[in-house]
């Protein structure tokens, strides 16, 4: 039985349903899902039983293919505690059940469900973390150290009584606890929209793809821009930014002497030098006219790559987002390749952050 454990925002799981119901069929698969809603979990079982070794099962789809998803992982097995004082014990014995195909965990993930019920659990779970690890490594089920390559054990607790075993996979998972990029707000920044801007970068790009796309003396154009949290990212990383918008921008960020302001209508303004480096877009507008406008200076490469946000309706949101994002692969063209990202980010709200590179020299960063 192949069996996924996904997290989402609280009220997005019906989207993320859709999204892996569709995003499956693609790939000759069908399966079921099993929700509460608005528990920021969903479990999805695939229905075509399959053999196969877990690292196989487990690829059926990427997390990296989702847009709604958080974390992925493999079900292992559901475990219901008899006795409440040896937790640690029990689940030693239930995963001697399963044939982990001499799999030995990188590190573990003790989680709960990202709401305000959840949340009762937080402290349990990391006060659990500890003799849980030094349980495994006894067994030799768990490195020493951790290790970023290798398999993590996840549990998800849904209470006290009961947790799912489960399992991810290297450059298949998010790093993050409840796959929740947690980032400190910069107190010089004029917005906290800022955050979406800097997890975007930090969720789609690697640090060594950081340090070579995000370069000091590079160029950008903000739409939207005011007060200035995402030109703030910009220019902290010596960025030269034109500014777009009606409103007024922060008074600090335009004595950098990085910050080009113009107060002008954002899908009629054009870069002052034909091209730039960056376009990003925070534009509170209808998707598809944001998605035609982004188009629209990636073909003509007024940019050579771009960051912007959809906002989303309330309901049946990837179905709005869907043939948008079809829309953006037609820039994906043998001749001329492009990079597609897309995420519901963690500081986003009923919106979801897209990435697009399309500068072939900027490209060669995502080639391996
Ligand atoms: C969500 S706010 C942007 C926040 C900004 N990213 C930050 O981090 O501070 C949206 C901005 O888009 C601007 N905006 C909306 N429509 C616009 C348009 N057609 N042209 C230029 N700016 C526009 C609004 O004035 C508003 O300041």
């Amino acid at each position: 039985m192949t069996e996924y454990l996904f997290y989402c925002r609280s009220g997005y799981e019906p989207d993320l349903l859709a999204e892996l119901d569709d995003k499956l069929a693609l790939r000759g698969h069908c399966g079921f899902a099993n929700f509460q809603k608005d528990s920021a979990v969903l479990r999805y079982q695939l229905v075509s039983e399959s053999s196969n070794t877990i690292r196989q099962r487990n690829s059926m789809i990427a997390l990296s293919d989702l847009v709604f998803a958080r974390q992925k992982c493999l079900v292992l097995l559901d475990v219901s505690f008899s006795d409440l004082t040896d937790r640690v014990f029990e689940i030693l014995s239930a995963l001697s059940t399963i044939d982990l195909q001499q799999i030995v965990f990188g590190d573990i993930r003790v989680e709960h469900a990202d709401t305000e019920s959840g949340k009762e659990m937080a402290k349990f779970c990391k006060k659990f973390t500890v003799p849980l690890r030094n349980a495994l490594r006894a067994k030799n089920l768990l490195f020493k150290q951790p290790d970023k390559r290798a398999p993590y054990l996840h549990l998800f607790f849904e209470s006290g009584e009961k947790c799912l075993l489960a399992i991810s996979f290297a450059k298949d998972r998010s790093e993050d606890l409840l796959g929740v990029k947690r980032l400190k707000f910069p107190q010089d920044a004029p917005s906290r929209s800022t955050l979406k801007l800097e997890e975007a970068i930090q969720s789609f790009c690697t640090r060594a793809q950081q340090s070579m796309l995000f370069v000091n003396g590079m160029s950008a154009v903000d739409l939207g821009a005011c007060p200035g949290g995402w030109t703030y990212q910009l220019v902290s990383r010596g960025i030269r930014t034109e500014a777009i918008d009606n409103g007024a921008m922060d008074e600090k960020l335009m004595q950098t002497g990085l910050v080009d302001y113009h107060s002008v209508d954002g899908f009629s303004y054009r870069p002052q030098q034909g091209h730039v480096d960056w376009l990003v877009c925070d534009m509170i507008e209808k998707p598809d006219r944001v998605a035609l406008l982004m188009q629209t200076w990636l073909q003509n490469a007024w940019a050579s790559a771009a960051i912007f946000n959809l906002k989303l309706p309330m309901k049946k949101r990837y179905k709005t987002l869907a043939p948008l994002m079809e829309q953006f692969h037609q820039l994906h063209q043998k001749e001329s390749p492009a990079y597609i990202t897309a995420k519901h980010l963690y500081h986003n709200r009923d919106e979801v952050t897209v990435m697009i590179i399309k500068n072939s020299q900027m490209l060669r960063e995502f080639s391996n």
